[in-house]
Order: C-alpha cells, then sequence, then structure tokens
C-alpha cells in the first residue's frame, strides 16, 4: 500500500477576483521509503499540493474535489478534529515554507516542542523533555540549542532544530517546504543529510521535498514530480527525469539550472522565458503551451492528461501523439 494516494485532487482560493485555480487535478502515488523531490517555478501551487495533501486546508482555501488517502485512511474526509487527534504529527507531519520566519523571538525551542506535542499527547514536561533531548542526540544536534532563543541559532541550526522538533512522534511522512531555499551552500548540505539520516534510521519512512531549485534534487530525491500552474506535468524516477526529461516544462528548468550565469545559479533563479500564469484563469488546453515552443494545435485546446511514457508518466500532447 503507498504511503499517499491523491486522486484527481483540487483545491482553489476564493478570492473577491474568483478562483484561483492552485492545484487542479493532481493525481499523485507516492510509494513508502521515498523521498520525492516536487519541484516547479515559483507561484505552479507546491506549498498549496502539500498542505492540501495533508488536509492543512483553511479558507479562503477550500478542498473542492478529489481523495487523499494517507497510510490507508481517507483524510479527505475527516473533519479537524479527526486530523489533529490521528493524523497530523503522527501520519504526516509539515515544516512549512516560512518555518524560520515564523520563529517567535521570545520562545526558546523548547517551548516550541511544547507548542508542537501538546495538541496530539498527554505527555509530562519531563517526559517531553527527555523525548527531544534524546531526539537532538540520535540525529547529532546540539542538546544546548534545546533551550536557546531562534537569534541565539545559526540559520543552519534553525532548520534542523525545526524540523528535529517536527519528527518528534515520529510521522510515517515527513514534508519539507523549501527548507534549504534561504541557506548558503554548505549549510543546504547539512540539512540535506539531515533528512537522509531521518530516513534511514527509520525516524521518518518517507519524505516530500519541496524546492524550486531542481538542482537540489539531484542530492537528494528517489522520485520527482514536476508541477506548472497547478498540475503534475511529468513524475518519474529521480534520475529519468534530471538526465532524460520528456516534458518541455521539465528540460527548461534543467537547461535553466546548468545555465552558466554563477549568479543565476548561485541564487537557483529559474531563467525561463516568459513566466507561469495568472491561475485565476490560466490558459486553455495545457497551461503550458504559451511558454512552449514544442506546441501544436491541439496542445491550444485539449488539456493533456498524464500518461506512462518511457519509464514515467508525463502529460504532453507533442510527445504523447
Ligand atoms: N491566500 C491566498 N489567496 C489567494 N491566492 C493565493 C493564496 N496563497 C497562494 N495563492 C496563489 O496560489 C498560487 C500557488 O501558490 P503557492 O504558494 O502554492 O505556489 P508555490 O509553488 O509554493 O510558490 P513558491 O515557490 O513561491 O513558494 C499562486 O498563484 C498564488 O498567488
Ligand atoms: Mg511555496
Amino acid at each position: 500500500m503507498p504511503i499517499l494516494e491523491s486522486k484527481n485532487v483540487r483545491a482553489y482560493y476564493f478570492t473577491p477576483r474568483g478562483h484561483v485555480k492552485a492545484v487542479d487535478g493532481v493525481n499523485l502515488t507516492l510509494e513508502r521509503s521515498i523521498i520525492l523531490g516536487l519541484a516547479g517555478e515559483s507561484g505552479c501551487g507546491k506549498s498549496t499540493l502539500v498542505n492540501t495533501l495533508m488536509m492543512n486546508i483553511y479558507p479562503p482555501l477550500h478542498l473542492i474535489d478529489g481523495e487523499i488517502i494517507l497510510d490507508g485512511k481517507k483524510i479527505s474526509e475527516m473533519n479537524k478534529a479527526m486530523l489533529k487527534k490521528n493524523v497530523w504529527g503522527v501520519l504526516v507531519a509539515l515544516v512549512p515554507q516560512s518555518a524560520l520566519n515564523a520563529l517567535m523571538p521570545t520562545k526558546r525551542v523548547i517551548d516550541l516542542i511544547k507548542d508542537v506535542i501538546m495538541h496530539h499527547m498527554n505527555v509530562s514536561n519531563s517526559e517531553l523533555v527527555s523525548m527531544a533531548k534524546k531526539r537532538f542526540e540520535e540525529l547529532n544536534l546540539d542538546v544546548n540549542a534545546l533551550y536557546m532563543y531562534p537569534h541565539e541559532l545559526s540559520g543552519g541550526m534553525k532548520q534542523r532544530a525545526v524540523i528535529a522538533v517536527s519528527t518528534l512522534l515520529n510521522p510515517k511522512l515527513l514534508i519539507v517546504d523549501e527548507p534549504t531555499s534561504a541557506l548558503d551552500v554548505s549549510t543546504q548540505k547539512q540539512v540535506l543529510k539531515m533528512l537522509i539520516d531521518l530516513k534511514k534510521s527509520k525516524i521518518t519512512e518517507s519524505i516530500i521535498f519541496v524546492t524550486h531549485d531542481i538542482a537540489v534534487l539531484r542530492q537528494i530525491a528517489d522520485w520527482i514530480a514536476i508541477m506548472y500552474a497547478g498540475k503534475i506535468v511529468e513524475s518519474g524516477a529521480a534520475d529519468d527525469i534530471l538526465y532524460n526529461p520528456e516534458h518541455p516544462y521539465t528540460s527548461s528548468l534543467i537547461k535553466a539550472v546548468i545555465t552558466p550565469e554563477p549568479e543565476i545559479r548561485r541564487r537557483g533563479l529559474v531563467a525561463l522565458p516568459g513566466e507561469p500564469p495568472d491561475l485565476l484563469n490560466p490558459p486553455k488546453g495545457c497551461r503550458f503551451n504559451p511558454r512552449c515552443s514544442k506546441a501544436i494545435d491541439i496542445c491550444r485546446v485539449e488539456e493533456p492528461s498524464l500518461e506512462v511514457k518511457s519509464n514515467r508518466l508525463v502529460a504532453c500532447h507533442s510527445i504523447n501523439s
């Protein structure tokens, strides 16, 4: 049984100007013991998708359609009380994109842990402290950091502490949203290593790693899904996607990364011509067609579906025809 399955999942932001179709028909299967890299340009819906996949959905975001099955349980039918009791923290935990900015400056790391655990478990303060110490030791993190305030920790240490805290209840699936984007390269490596260690030591079974920087995925992902304008356009084994991309969007993302301009490389910026569409009113047919050099007539009219092609799933008329 896969750890996670989504079937035709749609989640829209209801705004005064209309519905922002940030997640629009996502079918995704994540097998167990896999690190999945989810990549795509800024604004493609990656954060909305991972929040939706764990039912962390609050207005103006609404689940419009589809089923989400996590560890065999249909969580798309659960209410918030059930999710809090049986799902969040235990089956799935999320380190949100803005986790570092959201740290309260007046709270020590150990207080943050109390906040995270309180919802889920009836444990005493002393039990909690010993659980946290044990986890920090397992991950080779300085236990003294537990008693420090955020400003006393480096960016890399803060990120690792936040990740360690999120895994205290051994979630089967850990989702990390852009955990390395704000860090320099050597600090990035420490965070990547820690994530790999979390999986090796079976603290967590599977990981979804979200990034707009596809190059990082070479170091960590077993499997990759590429997202564009609210949809998965290609997914498969990491090596197949990185070294032999089929979808024109995947190819452009990879080409943009190997651009020789150091500034662009350094910042992981993607230098693709044009920009992703406005999701209030996405283009008809394939959403990538206005930017695609391989677009043919049908691409402007009919939406391509994900189909099996050379060991992966890909949604593209020009290569599937
Ligand atoms: N609260 C909101 N209300 C309305 N639209 C929103 C809201 N949050 C996000 N959006 C829109 O939803 C779309 C997807 O945003 P999302 O943050 O999921 O993308 P992303 O791929 O995670 O981008 P990034 O790489 O910048 O983190 C974007 O068009 C964004 O403007
Ligand atoms: Mg995001």
